[in-house]
């Protein structure tokens, strides 16, 4: 099959990669990809969030499949577009992404439906805001509705913080039209996870488990970041808990989309608290994979992402073998000193295309330079993955890797995986 990913980070490289290495894929292609990605499939240039634009592209080069990658593209409708030139695609339709495009939307969804979510208000002035963050005490959580790049949730310590948070969204508009409606929730304390499951719409599998560090530094301090690494699969998880997360999670949302008539192929990522008692509380759902829990996922999972992907589009993963994780990855995010606040971009990065068994270097922030140098980019540059069968050796290779790759002012975390591997299974 003539395959398009859609995307240009570290979860669209790996998900190439995995196409790369399908025995469905004929002819790979991405739109607009990066350096790394280039070296496994012909990218293009293009605007994933332009509908027309990508349909055009797609129908021009006889594409069959189309992957997509981020959700600002499935917001916008891409999917929707493909569908309607005959094109099979994994992503839903702009209806479907409203689950990840608007919160308001996302936790009334959940509410109708009985999926365990944390109470809430919606507001859409200052007066409202007060009244919900005096029904609650700190840390308080308040959410932009809309899409705001990773940057529209916060927890802030105290009222006056919270009320000068919504100030920020409703009156100096701070993020545009994501912050008109504001979600003000309870706090929900336990351990984060993630679960990530392809769907056809009837049929839903779950991907290997994956656990991400979002914080900036060491020992989960700092600034909340997109993730600055992952491993899968998580080895307290066992399919005890898995059936859980089916029967009160994902059933439920795939229930609750028929019923409310919106067709949904592709992606659920549920970001699932687990609070002390066990219980579960849905934070939020997205309709993408993670990233970087995607760069660990896929070299773990069993089976072949591109025939899963294939027969998801189609409507028939009942019928595709699923066999789960059968390796372990632990990936760790090589970052732009400054993440996530301000950093500067333009740094030569050299190591990265040595052939080092059972790792990969997945590329995000990266670009060659008019001298032809790969160099900085973007805040998380690269993501370096180590593959072994179990989960200290994965370790040992990714941090291994990250040894012999270097770029000016580079930041990593050098813990990812250390609170697994202390407590055990
Ligand atoms: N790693 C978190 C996310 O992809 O949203």
């Amino acid at each position: 099959m003539k395959v398009m990913v859609l995307g240009g980070g570290g979860r669209e490289h790996a998900v190439v990669h995995a196409f790369s290495r399908s025995k469905i894929t004929t002819e790979l292609h991405c739109c607009p990809g990066n350096p790394g990605i280039a070296k496994l499939a012909l990218c293009h240039a293009g605007d994933p969030c332009d509908p027309k634009a990508m349909k055009d592209l797609c129908t021009w080069l006889g594409i069959e499949l189309v992957f997509v990658g981020p959700e600002a593209p499935l917001v916008a409708g891409t999917a929707d577009a493909l569908r309607e030139a005959g094109i099979l695609v994994v992503g839903p339709g702009a209806s479907g992404a409203r689950l990840e495009g608007s919160k308001a939307f996302s936790k009334t969804f959940m509410k109708k439906h009985g999926i365990p979510t944390s109470d809430f208000d919606l507001c859409t002035n200052l007066a409202e805001c007060e009244a919900a963050l005096k029904k609650r005490s700190a840390p308080y959580v308040v959410k932009a509705d809309g899409l705001a790049a990773g940057k529209g949730a916060f927890l802030p310590e105290t009222y006056d913080e919270a009320v000068a948070v919504c100030r920020m969204m409703l009156e100096e508009q701070k993020l545009g039209t994501a912050g008109n409606i504001i979600v003000v929730e309870d706090y929900v304390e336990g351990m984060e996870m993630t679960v990530l499951a392809l769907t056809d719409g009837k049929t839903v599998r779950i991907l290997p488990s994956s656990q991400d560090h979002k914080r900036a530094l060491d020992g989960d301090k700092g600034n909340n970041t997109g993730g600055m690494g992952a491993y899968s699969p998580v080895p307290w998880v066992d399919d005890v808990f898995m059936k859980k997360v089916t029967d009160e999670v994902l059933t439920p949302t795939l229930k609750g989309l028929e019923a409310d008539g919106i067709p949904f192929c592709g992606v659920i990522y549920a970001g699932i608290m687990i609070k002390p008692d066990g219980s579960l509380s849905v934070l939020e759902y997205n309709v993408r994979l993670g990233d970087p829990e995607t760069q660990v996922v896929l070299p773990a999972f069993g089976g072949d992402f591109g025939e899963a992907a294939l027969a998801c589009a189609k409507g028939e993963l009942c019928k595709v073998e699923w066999p789960g994780a059968v390796r372990t990855a632990l990936g760790v995010v090589m970052a732009s000193g400054g993440y996530p606040e301000a950093f500067e971009k333009g740094y030569v990065i050299t190591g990265t295309d040595e052939d080092v068994p059972n790792t990969f270097v997945y590329h995000a922030g990266t670009k060659l330079d008019d001298k032809g140098r790969l160099v900085t980019n973007g805040g998380r540059v690269l993501t370096v993955v180590g593959l072994a069968d179990d989960l200290p050796t994965a370790r040992e290779r990714a941090y291994a890797r990250i040894a012999g790759i270097h770029f000016e002012k580079e930041h990593h975390r050098n813990d990812i995986g250390d609170k697994s591997l202390k407590r055990g299974k």
